[in-house]
């Protein structure tokens, strides 16, 4: 039997580290952290490895579109596919940055909707029958989507991307509340992973629907961790 592979993206620290731990502790197969800056990576799989953990590493930054296909190709020739994936790299502002908003839309959208899409997009077709991928989107993702119109929830790939640059391109003129949009960048970049999420699912369920492959997104409540401070009062305005 080929040996089974779990990659977690953004696994250097917080949720994903932890998951990169539990995968170590009770999955039976090779174990990937991977992060955008390899001294970071490499240091975490050094702790692990102190903790008595046998996990990989591969450099692998979600916003570097060369990163993502070296990765891929690197599954691929190596492993033949991947078994578990674990879309968790993510950003969000703090409250309390002067960044403008237009700028805060564009980076977190970037990184949380568009560059976890373009993982998906080059992962997918490598996700092994029985695989399992999961995208860790939040709460808020979830809830905002829950309230939106069924026909809202039944967007196209293409028709999602395109409502998540238009989100883009109103805050840049300060027009997005005006175009119907909350006033989070966070909030609706998880919207559009949540969103993006039910398509994908539907879609293998139609497309390979024989390989029993399980697309969740996962929606966290508060964590601790670098992004949502250390207590659930000190979670950013746009990060809950
Ligand atoms: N904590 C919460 O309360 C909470 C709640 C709901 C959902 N979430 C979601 O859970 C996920 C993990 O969050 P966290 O709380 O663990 O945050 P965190 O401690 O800040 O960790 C975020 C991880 O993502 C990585 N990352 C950021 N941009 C990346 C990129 N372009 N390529 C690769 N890796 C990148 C970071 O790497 P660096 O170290 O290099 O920055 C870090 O390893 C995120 O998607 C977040 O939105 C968190």
């Amino acid at each position: 039997m080929s040996t089974k592979v779990a990659v977690v993206t953004g696994s250097n620290k917080g949720i994903g580290l932890a998951i990169v731990k539990a995968l170590c502790q009770q999955f039976e197969g090779v174990v990937y952290v991977t992060a955008r800056d390899i001294g970071r990576g490499k240091e975490t799989v050094e702790t692990l490895v102190s903790e008595g953990l046998k996990p990989m590493f591969h450099q692998l930054d979600i916003n570097d579109f060369s990163s993502i296909t070296a990765a891929a190709a690197y599954f691929k020739d190596k492993y033949g596919g991947v078994d578990i994936l674990v879309n968790n790299a993510g950003i969000a502002f703090k409250g309390a940055d002067t960044t403008p908003f237009a700028v805060q839309a564009e980076v977190t959208l970037k990184t949380n909707f568009f560059a976890t899409r373009d993982m998906l997009t080059h992962f997918l077709p490598l996700v092994k029958t029985g695989g399992r991928v999961v995208n860790i989107s939040s709460f808020v993702g979830s809830r905002t989507l829950n309230q939106c119109s069924p026909a809202l929830q039944e967007l196209s790939e293409e028709e999602l991307v395109g409502l998540m640059q238009r989100f883009v391109e109103e805050t840049k003129k300060d027009e997005h509340k005006k175009g119907g949009w909350p006033d989070t960048a966070y909030g609706v970049s998880k919207t559009g992973v949540t969103a993006l999420s039910f398509i994908l699912a539907r879609r293998l369920s139609r497309e390979r629907h024989g390989d029993k492959i399980l697309l969740n997104a996962c929606c966290p409540g508060w964590v601790r961790t670098d992004m949502a401070g250390v207590t659930p009062n000190s979670a950013t305005r746009r990060n809950v």
